[in-house]
């Protein structure tokens, strides 16, 4: 099988294996991630091969809907990509991919480093913050029953990785302790660039959000 061969079976492996997610991390999030995965690598010195089967596969099995279970997203990888005879350096390199792309907390520093993770990671980050960000958080909070916000439980910005994926914090909050952190953490030019915008479309609904909550017109 040729690369082209393998990308699109993994495209049809994820969209079958997704289908059912919830909407923030559906087969649409996985696509406009590799999309725009793919957009900043034209820019970047990276192997598009594993540019592409890492923006596929980075939330195989996202340990938030496994029970917390780290270690299936990167085992469900390595199976298919071991069984569609994919060189062993490049699962290797996918598979550290999957381990670190995942924001754990504001502090939280990442042990593994590549440029195809960081286009990757700045393509996963552009899903969670602009218009689409601010629909996939709030669908994710439906889902989980949180409340909208809670003027008497205040963001926190400190968190261990342990208390950010306990957290059952109003969905405002999330803001505060992600999203608006992540125009900063940006890898790539072309990653700042379009964050920048994102970033200030996010500002300005939630100045809205709380003249709407306070009354002010
Ligand atoms: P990462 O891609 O860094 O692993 P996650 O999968 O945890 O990030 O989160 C992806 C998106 O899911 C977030 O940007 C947000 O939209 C939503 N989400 C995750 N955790 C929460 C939360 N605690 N409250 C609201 N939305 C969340
Ligand atoms: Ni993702």
């Amino acid at each position: 099988m040729n690369s082209e061969d393998i990308i699109n079976k993994t495209k049809a492996f994820v969209k079958e294996t997704l289908s059912g997610a919830e909407g923030g991390h559906d087969w649409f999030h996985i696509q406009r991630v590799f999309n725009n995965a793919l957009l900043i690598a034209k820019n970047e010195p990276v192997d598009l091969f594993i540019v592409s089967l890492g923006a596929l596969l980075h939330d195989i099995a996202d340990s938030k809907f496994h029970n917390g279970d780290e270690t299936i997203g990167p085992k469900v990888a390595r199976e298919f990509l071991f069984n569609h005879n994919v060189d062993s350096v490049v699962i290797e390199h996918v598979v550290n991919i999957i381990e670190n792309i995942s924001f754990k907390g504001g502090n939280i520093e990442q042990e593994f480093k590549s440029p195809e993770l960081d286009v990757i990671q700045d393509a996963d980050r552009l899903d969670a913050i602009g218009a689409i960000g601010i629909a996939r958080t709030f669908n994710y909070g439906g889902f989980k029953n949180r409340q909208l916000y809670n003027p008497d439980i205040a963001p926190n910005l400190n968190m261990t990785k342990e208390a950010y994926k306990a957290s059952t914090a109003p969905t405002i909050n999330h803001f505060y302790e992600k999203l608006l952190l992540l125009k900063d953490r940006m890898n790539t030019k072309t990653g700042k660039r379009l964050a920048t915008e994102r970033h200030e479309f996010m500002e300005l609904y939630l100045k809205q959000f709380f003249n709407e909550w306070n009354g002010k017109v």
